[in-house]
């Protein structure tokens, strides 16, 4: 049986431990902007405190930090967590959609993201789409930098993300772009900017996630779906438990991409 600390399946120095490869592995991802300081930056599909925090402190008092974030619920978690706490730049956390930015063209000197393609809906709108919507937001000149997962390492979150992406396509009617090989990002921001640069990172461990994901309930859409399909989906969910108390949670590696936006 589960023991749950305090409503918590981590004790709290496991708890200590994952958040301490969380900041470990947000450090990584964020130092490969290099030097941002000073720069008003667009931090587009994302709201987590701790990556808005780490841009916060690289730019400094003379830039600033926009988030923007489609998840309404994320972005109120996170203007409640922070409340009173001051960031070193200015920082707006705001909920919207990157297919619809209302910002005015040229605004930012750096757009960037971190997860947010592998989540993208394309079955409306293209990823080649959202990211001439986040170009044209960035100053002509200015860079447009992107972080996500990619599958050139197997690894237990691959399948999690697969499955998850299903049970949207199955609950939802909603096509996520998913985690692909690296080239299929890169191709894509190759596409429209210029000086491009790329990188694959191998996967970074984070302690205890394995625990995390085996304590979550169960996802609530598949009581609503035909039976079937919600049996199917179980099984492979059960499936994924037993391969993560067999190897652990195994995460994927990571490509880092920026290029420029061309000058007018
Ligand atoms: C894997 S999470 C990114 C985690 C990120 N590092 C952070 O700081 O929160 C992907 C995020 O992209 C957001 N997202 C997905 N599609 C979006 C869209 N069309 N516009 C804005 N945000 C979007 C999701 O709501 C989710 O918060």
């Amino acid at each position: 049986m589960q023991r749950l600390y305090k409503g918590d399946p981590l004790t709290p120095g496991e708890r200590e431990e994952l958040e301490d490869d969380l900041i470990a592995f947000c450090d990584r991802e964020l130092d490969l902007l290099g030097n941002i300081r000073d720069l008003d930056v667009l931090y587009a599909g994302g709201s987590s405190p701790l990556w808005i925090e780490g841009l916060s402190q690289r730019i400094g008092e003379g830039g600033s930090v926009t988030a923007i974030d489609m998840d309404a619920e994320r972005v109120d978690e996170t203007q409640a967590s922070i409340g009173e706490a001051g960031f070193v730049a200015p920082v707006l956390i705001l909920a919207g959609d990157v297919f619809g930015l209302s910002f005015a063209s040229g605004t930012f000197d750096l757009v960037y993201s971190s997860g947010l393609f592998h989540e993208l809906d394309v079955k409306e709108r293209t990823a080649e789409d959202a990211l001439a919507a986040l170009c044209s937001v960035a100053r002509p000149g200015g860079r447009v930098a992107t972080g996500d997962f990619v599958d050139s390492e197997e690894a237990v979150q691959l399948e999690d993300e697969r499955l998850e992406a299903e049970l949207r396509r199955e609950a939802y009617a909603s096509q996520p772009y998913g985690i692909g090989a690296p080239e299929g990002l890169v191709g894509l921001h190759n596409e429209l900017l210029t000086n491009l640069r790329w990188q694959v990172f191998p996967p970074q461990r984070i302690r205890h996630l394995g625990k995390l994901v085996l304590a979550e309930d169960e996802p609530t859409e598949l009581s609503s779906l035909p039976p079937a399909t919600a049996r199917r989906i179980r099984e492979s969910l059960d499936a994924m438990r037993t391969r993560i108390l067999g190897e652990g949670y195994t995460r994927p590696a990571t490509v880092y991409i920026e290029g420029l936006v061309q000058s007018a």
